[in-house]
């Protein structure tokens, strides 16, 4: 008898003890869900620019044709390469002439979704962003000029840009340049990684540390800031908001969106990044000074947040992390048109001509 009411209680206990774990489970997806959105499987809507598979054509061939540069060297790809995360892995990026950029190039995957462009957000979208590149001395030291000149000697885009805008009579410009651009960028997206997944129902996408660790990442703050479908790229943030960064990581000169808006309350303040695919985008912020994911969520809890993690905290939440790596674009190397004998010849000195925008 005595054994009976011992087993059935156990029973009970056991059945408890399951019940909770399931609820706990439960409420973490609940809580995610209210917090973040999963990388959509369909290409999203921009506005004045629809998307068409001719445009999106042309627009790939412009990010990988290096002729966009001064130097016929240097093309979107060289520093968003998108074998490597959409990043150049440089602390800042190398352009026209080595020279050497004062950011770290911030991925263009999933850029889509950013609130704005730049780590400043000086570039409402990415046909804005697009223009500056190819005019920065920094990067390809071009002009709109010779750029359109460029594309006029070669019939193949001629004809790319009388499809892909059907209705201009003279397609071949600078800002159609980037609206093309902008489309072939707008299908740089990243769906179904672990936590996506996890995200959509499949609770079993995560194992126990990674769940800790989202958890970590909710319950400690940091998703005041990295939220919605990027984990990221929605809102301003001060880098330092509760205590200044080491200057050698948040370097004095950089003064981030106090430069766009000129307003005192901006000083310092840049874009929160996205975190999507972050084990990809090494080295770290704005600088590119730090390159491990550990230390970047230690600085972060000091400096956003004024709080102290433990070791056992950065290797939960940065396991965490990794499992926001979605599927990478699949990439088939376009074929670009040839030259002819009106395509202006490279330029490989240091012009500087065009602005100093990007
Ligand atoms: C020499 C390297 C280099 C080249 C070439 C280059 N970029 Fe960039 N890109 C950068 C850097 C550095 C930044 C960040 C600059 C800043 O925020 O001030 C950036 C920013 C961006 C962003 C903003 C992303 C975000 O999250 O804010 C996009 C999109 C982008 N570039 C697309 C392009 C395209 C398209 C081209 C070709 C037309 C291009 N880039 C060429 C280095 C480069
Ligand atoms: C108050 C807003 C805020 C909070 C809270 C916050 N972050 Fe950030 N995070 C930022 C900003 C802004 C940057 C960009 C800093 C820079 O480079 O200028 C950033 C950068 C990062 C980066 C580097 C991304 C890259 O591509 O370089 C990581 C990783 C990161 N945060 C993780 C976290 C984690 C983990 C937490 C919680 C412990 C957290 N953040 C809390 C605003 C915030």
């Amino acid at each position: 008898m005595r054994i009976k009411i011992l087993l059935s209680l156990s029973i009970v206990i056991i059945l408890v003890i399951i019940m909770g774990a399931a609820w706990a489970q439960d409420e973490l997806l609940n809580k995610a869900q209210t917090l973040f959105k999963p990388i959509p499987e369909t290409l999203p809507t921009l506005k004045d620019n629809p998307l068409t598979p001719e445009k999106i054509k042309l627009g790939k061939m412009l990010y990988f044709d290096p002729r966009l540069s001064a130097s016929n060297l240097i093309s979107c790809n060289t520093c968003h390469n998108l074998a490597t995360g959409g990043v150049d892995l440089q602390e800042t990026s190398i352009g026209h002439g080595w020279q050497k950029g004062p950011r770290n190039a911030p991925t263009v995957l999933n850029s889509v979704f950013n609130i704005a462009q730049f780590w400043d957000g000086r570039a409402k979208d990415l046909a804005e962003q697009a223009g500056g590149p190819m005019q920065a001395s920094v990067e390809m030291d071009n002009t709109p000029e010779r750029v359109v000149a460029v594309l006029k000697s070669m019939p193949q885009y001629v004809e790319l840009f009388k499809k892909s805008f059907s209705n201009e009579k003279d397609p071949v410009t600078f800002n159609y340049t980037t609206k093309a651009i902008e489309a072939f960028e707008a299908t740089l997206l990243t769906p179904n990684s672990r936590f996506d997944q996890f995200l959509k129902g499949n609770t079993s996408a995560l194992n126990a540390k990674e769940k800790e660790g989202l958890k970590l990442f909710m319950d400690k703050g940091c998703t005041t800031c990295h939220n919605g479908i990027d984990i990221g790229g929605g809102m301003f943030q001060k880098f330092g908001l509760v205590k200044s960064p080491d200057p050698a990581i948040r370097p004095p000169e950089d003064k981030g969106r106090f430069k766009v808006t000129n307003s005192a309350g901006d000083e310092f303040v840049f874009k929160v990044p996205t975190l999507r695919n972050i084990e990809l985008t090494r080295p770290y912020f704005h600088s590119g000074k730090v390159w491990t994911l550990q230390e970047t969520v230690r600085i972060m809890a000091s400096v956003q947040l004024g709080i102290p993690v433990t070791d056992d905290e950065v290797d939960k939440i940065t396991a965490f992390l990794r499992t926001l790596t979605g599927e990478q674009p699949k990439i088939e190397y376009p074929i670009l048109p040839p030259d002819t004998d009106n395509t202006p010849r490279p330029i490989l000195e240091i012009l500087g001509k065009g602005s100093e925008k990007h």
